[in-house]
């Protein structure tokens, strides 16, 4: 079926096609029409700290930045959604066009700079959804929020969400945020983890529940910068790592005609390298710590090689619009 949609889709600016695509999801998901789209995988748990996820294929951060649309993506089988990245404040994100695809790479590049609605809306959002499956919520700070004080948009934002998440990502590896992945320097994350880990701590005191918060980083990390974040995660007892958001890289597609666009770079061209990354944080934090494996997931053998890497679950993002739907059900099919 969709790829029959995909040409049509393809022939609007990426931007168009993802509102178009997301709002026609939702509609034929109110018309019970979601299984024409795709079969839903079977059931496949996994636990990971406590928490059951009916497969281990989740949705990454960034299609459903608001929270509009949770259930509509649920019913194609995802074994669980994070929504955001969500920023205290409502903000534009960066001037159009700020997305772009690259077919022949299977890549998208994009700096949309967390366009995003705020929290106010989002909540509204959660409250309403039926989907019970886990949900996180991935959160990051405002453009005009000054570097010094990135923490307390994260604090804000994660007080907010903290009651409807059954998991929470602090995202500081945006590359369309000046200044945020600075935030991955040792000085800045050790200031950062205790300032987040202690409000994250008084949430779960207060609220008497443990949904686990994950750091997303950046594949662009020297080996020096995999071992700080590394021996920081462990000292400030964060619970989980994403690994990883898109990359500053263009090697593989500097002759595409939008190979030189600036933001990141996400897809195939991402996967080996992101890949890598999350085998050698896994080396680093042990065979017990949490990780969600995503970059460039475009079959179950890619998704296989995360979770052989060391991931506990995957997420996709990139070969979900090139794929589609089928792909979720693909890979739980196809993983061991
Ligand atoms: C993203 N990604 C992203 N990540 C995040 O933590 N917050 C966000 O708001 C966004 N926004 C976003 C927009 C677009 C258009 C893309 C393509 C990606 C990154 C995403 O969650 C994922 O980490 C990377 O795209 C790598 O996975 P894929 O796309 O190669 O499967």
């Amino acid at each position: 079926m969709y790829s029959l949609i995909r040409p049509f889709l393809f022939r609007f600016s990426a931007e168009r096609a993802h509102h178009l695509s997301l709002n026609a999801l939702s509609v034929c998901h109110r018309l019970g029409l979601t299984p024409l789209l795709a079969r839903r995988p079977p059931d496949c748990p996994v636990e990971v700290m406590g928490l059951r996820f009916p497969n281990p294929v989740g949705l990454a951060a960034g299609l459903d930045k608001n929270a509009r649309h949770i259930d509509a993506l649920a019913a194609l089988g995802f074994g669980f959604i994070e929504v955001g990245t969500v920023t205290p404040r409502a903000q534009p994100g960066n001037p159009l066009p700020r997305l772009f695809r690259l077919p022949p790479a299977e890549a998208i590049i994009n700096r949309m700079g967390f366009n995003n609605d705020g929290l106010e809306p989002m909540l509204d959002h959660l409250k309403k959804r039926h989907f019970t499956g886990p949900l996180g919520v991935n959160i990051g700070k405002n453009k005009d929020t000054p570097a010094e004080e990135a923490i307390n948009d994260y604090i804000i934002a994660m007080t907010a969400v903290f009651p409807y998440a059954d998991y929470l990502t602090a995202n500081i590896s945006s590359p369309n945020t000046k200044g945020l992945r600075d935030l991955q320097e040792e000085k800045a994350l050790s200031a950062f983890l205790a300032g987040l880990m202690d409000a994250y701590k008084g949430l779960c005191a207060k609220f008497k529940k443990n949904p686990p918060l994950f750091l997303k980083v950046a594949p662009d990390l020297e080996e020096h910068q995999i071992d700080d974040i590394s021996n920081l995660l462990l000292k400030h007892e964060v619970p989980g790592l994403i690994v990883s958001n898109t990359t500053l890289a263009r090697e593989a597609v500097k002759t595409h005609i939008y190979g030189h666009e600036a933001g990141g770079l996400s897809g195939q061209p991402l996967k080996e390298h992101s890949t890598e990354v999350l085998r050698k944080f896994r080396a680093k934090l042990g065979a017990e710590f949490p990780i969600i494996g995503v970059g460039g997931i475009f079959s179950a053998q890619d998704a296989q090689e995360k979770l052989d890497a060391g991931a506990n679950l995957v997420q996709i993002y990139t070969g979900f619009i090139y794929k589609g739907p089928q792909l979720v059900k693909d890979i739980v099919d196809g993983v061991r």
